[in-house]
């Protein structure tokens, strides 16, 4: 893509978006489809299919080689929710609160989630955490804040649970688990995601809890499933056991640079197709 100026669309589609509270009524029914994504020309191509988009603070980690979640600041965010947002016109756009961000108080999540919806323009928000954060949870959606949770694996509390463990292992580990589940359901949340979780636990929690349940690492049991773009499309040089990678990008990415470099170096690139005349 040049810096030059696109032509506009033709016929530019109007913008009419899937809700959070239509993803909320997808419990049960046909499987929710997400992605994250990061970057505007790649998110257009997900909204095609994707019933949300996560603007997720993995973009940390697959964007900005951050070795963790926790570095991640809340500008970051908003600068690729708002690309995401722009190149976008029907998936519901999910903007991650970033660890720091909403912890300390209901207040301090709420003036930081106006401020993500404002400035982006997404319509919902997520944040990781079960029952410690069903409170805010309430605060915000009573404020007219969409709320996505996410519990099971939350990166952000890597620090705490000694890394990024599968969850659930142990079956006493399971009451914690679906208490929080219960929880953030009964606070108001739309959808919860869970990350990193064996299956006989995540199958139990979408039974029991009314919202959606998304996996990422929970089995095919879950009312949706999401994964990072970067992971799908082979551009992670590491691949956690649950992602399943749909194309290589990163082999096409070198060959292309490496073809683009031999034609500089040889002088057939750019060629007459290239060149003004
Ligand atoms: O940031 C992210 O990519 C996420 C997904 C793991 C759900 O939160």
């Amino acid at each position: 893509m040049s810096t030059q100026p696109q032509p506009a669309p033709a016929a530019a589609t109007p913008v009419r978006r899937i809700t959070a509270p239509q993803i909320g009524a997808r419990k049960g029914g046909e499987p929710i489809v997400s992605l994250t994504s990061y970057h505007s020309h790649t998110a257009a191509i997900v909204d095609k299919f994707a019933d949300f988009i996560l603007v997720g603070d993995s973009l940390g980690m697959v964007m900005h080689g951050m070795d963790s979640t926790v570095g991640v600041p809340l500008d970051l965010m908003i600068m690729h929710g708002k690309a995401v947002v722009r190149g976008t016109k029907r998936a519901l756009i999910v903007v991650d609160m970033p660890f720091g961000s909403y912890e300390e108080s209901p207040n301090v999540a709420f003036r930081n989630a106006a401020k993500i919806m404002k400035e982006t323009g997404c319509g919902a928000v997520k944040l990781e955490g079960g029952s410690r954060m069903a409170e805010t949870i309430h605060f915000l959606t009573q404020r007219g804040i969409p709320v996505m949770a996410h519990t099971g694996l939350t990166p952000q509390s890597s620090h705490v649970l000694g890394g990024f463990k599968t969850q659930g292992r142990n079956e006493d580990s399971w009451p914690a688990h679906e208490e929080d589940a219960r929880a953030v359901d009964e606070a108001g949340a739309f959808a919860v995601v869970l990350e990193g979780m064996v299956e006989p636990l995540a199958a139990k929690i979408t039974k029991q809890i009314a919202i959606p349940t998304i996996g990422i690492g929970a089995s095919v049991d879950c009312d949706g499933q999401i994964l990072v773009l970067e992971d799908m499309l082979g551009l992670n040089p590491w691949t956690p056991k649950f992602v399943k990678v749909y194309g290589q990008l990163g082999p096409m990415i070198e060959q292309a640079v490496s073809d683009y470099a031999a034609e500089v170096k040889s002088r057939t690139f750019p060629g007459p197709e290239q060149t003004y005349r």
